[in-house]
């Protein structure tokens, strides 16, 4: 390999074609000297020598005189066979190293003719891509040898994993949860396909060893709570932000709430639909609070007699454990007021210091989460505890201000140009790497950028993991078949 050109962060090299295989994502270290650049390989392609369209017509033309000899007196043309087979290899600038330290602000290139050109280690990828952090989470394979990340990388982080369907997501997502909760972490999980629950079985069926860590909750079966525990001001978003109540109706109901509190002391669901029924009040505002709160009902989330606030639930929680809230069962609606109700009262419980931070890790979450409350979650949030890891497939649904203030991101592969535009636009790595590198990507490998690797944008192929993921596509012919 040689050296052609540097284009701003773009380094064009020339290989001969029989030369070591590359994949995208590979690092080369070009060495001169004592010095070494890094470069990243992002694509291959042919190098546009002048005259080649010239040659490939003739020699086109000269396929159908293949019985004609060649005259070629001084042996030449096997030299220039290898000539016009010469690739070109698009790669971007990573750094300088000196004395072991990557540096971005060096001004210094190797020689183009002496300069030693070869595939990066990948103990000094690994080495290059982590600061000093003693819990390590192995995450797969890169370039061929063990990769692994710190569990504090993500700590007091905002993460996304992103990528089209079927690609791995859920299956990192799980990953992580798993080191994170080994290294005495508590997740939360909003799981919308139910597939979160097969962390506690190993594959061959017997339970995980970290399994009486992993709580698996089912709004309305083992997750119920009390009016009174929710509160008024937890109520009124939710008929706010999931049932638009109009605020007339609000403002009726919490002047309902506070007379049923003062006559009762203690309110319970009956209680306040009596009291609504019964109040002077405009016929259609009482109409819109009842119908709301028929619907509320319906869901069997409340429940004034079995309750178990989230408060006792994150008692019990003790660390290194993982709560899973299955919302596949729920209504939206449902989906929606179990999400605004744990939030709401998470806040609190953080605020206020009666519970030590967690990762929020939300599946989907465009889904159930108001409009409100990403930007919260990325900003204020943070700051009382909770450190959310974000899994989707549509990163559009994702407001691209999250994508900016992103800490790490996990991009699996994607397809459509749209989809790519969002991504490069918005995360912390050159848009022409997003774009050239995750188009390729096959399923299970993903392009890890952030802190997480020191912003050493880095391809792994996440590795398996000994428990029931449950991801799997339900097929109706293979059911058939069974
Ligand atoms: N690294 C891996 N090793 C082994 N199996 C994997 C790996 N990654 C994914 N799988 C399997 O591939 C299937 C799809 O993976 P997963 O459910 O994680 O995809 P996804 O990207 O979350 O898809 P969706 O967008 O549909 O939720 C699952 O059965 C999962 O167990
Ligand atoms: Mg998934």
């Amino acid at each position: 390999m040689k050296i052609l050109s540097k284009n701003n962060d773009t380094v064009e090299l020339l290989a001969s074609p029989d030369e070591e295989l590359l994949e995208r994502g590979d690092y080369l270290i070009i060495e001169d000297e004592n010095r070494k650049l890094l470069l990243q390989v992002i694509d291959i392609e042919y190098a546009n020598l002048p005259g080649i369209l010239e040659d490939t017509l003739r020699e086109l033309s000269m396929e159908d005189a293949k019985s004609s000899s060649l005259i070629d007196p001084f042996s030449v043309g096997s030299l220039i066979a290898k000539l016009r087979e010469v690739r070109l290899i698009i790669s971007k600038f990573r750094g300088v190293l000196i004395n072991g330290e990557l540096r971005n602000d060096v001004l210094w290139l190797p020689s183009r003719f002496c300069s030693k050109i070869q595939k990066a280690s990948p103990s000094l990828i690994n080495e290059l891509s982590k600061s000093n952090a003693r819990r390590i989470i192995p995450l797969g394979e890169c370039m061929g040898d063990w990769f692994t990340i710190n569990a504090e990388s993500i700590d007091g982080r905002l993460t996304i994993i992103t990528g089209k369907k079927e690609m791995g997501k859920s299956h990192l997502a799980k990953l992580l949860v798993l080191g994170l909760v080994e290294y005495g972490a508590r997740v939360l999980i909003f799981d919308v396909n139910g597939e979160y629950a097969g962390l506690s079985k190993r594959i061959d069926g017997f339970d995980y060893e970290l399994s009486d860590r992993i709580i698996v909750l089912v709004p309305g079966q083992n997750f119920k709570v009390s009016i009174e525990d929710t509160g008024l001001k937890t109520m009124l978003d939710i008929l706010r932000y999931v049932y638009d109540t109009p605020s007339a109706s609000l403002r009726e109901f919490s002047r309902i709430w506070y007379i049923v509190k003062k006559m009762y002391g203690k309110l319970t669901f009956k209680t306040l639909i009596e009291a609504i029924m019964k109040a002077p009040m405009n016929e259609s505002v009482r109409e819109a609070l009842l119908s709301r709160l028929s619907s509320i009902e319906d869901l069997e989330f409340f429940d004034d007699d079995n309750q178990r606030s989230l408060e006792d639930l994150l008692n019990e929680f003790e660390d290194g454990s993982a709560l899973i809230v299955d919302l596949s069962k729920s209504l939206p609606h449902g989906r929606r007021l179990v999400v605004e109700y744990i939030l709401s009262k998470l806040t609190t419980i953080l605020k206020n210091g009666l519970c030590p931070p967690l990762f929020l890790l939300a599946e989907e979450a465009h889904l159930y989460l108001r409009e409100t409350y990403w930007d919260d979650l990325v900003t204020r949030m943070r700051h009382i505890g909770i450190f959310p890891i974000f899994v989707t497939n549509q990163p559009d649904m994702i407001p691209d201000s999250v994508y900016r203030q992103a800490d790490n991101i996990f991009l699996f592969n994607f397809t459509n140009d749209s989809d790519l535009d969002y991504l490069a636009k918005a995360s912390r790595v050159d848009a022409e790497t997003v774009k050239r590198i995750v188009k390729a990507l096959p399923p299970r490998r993903c392009l890890v950028i952030g802190k997480v690797v020191n912003d050493l944008p880095i391809v792994v192929k996440i590795r398996d993991l000994p428990v029931k993921t449950m991801g799997e596509t339900k097929l109706f012919f293979t059911a058939r078949e069974l």
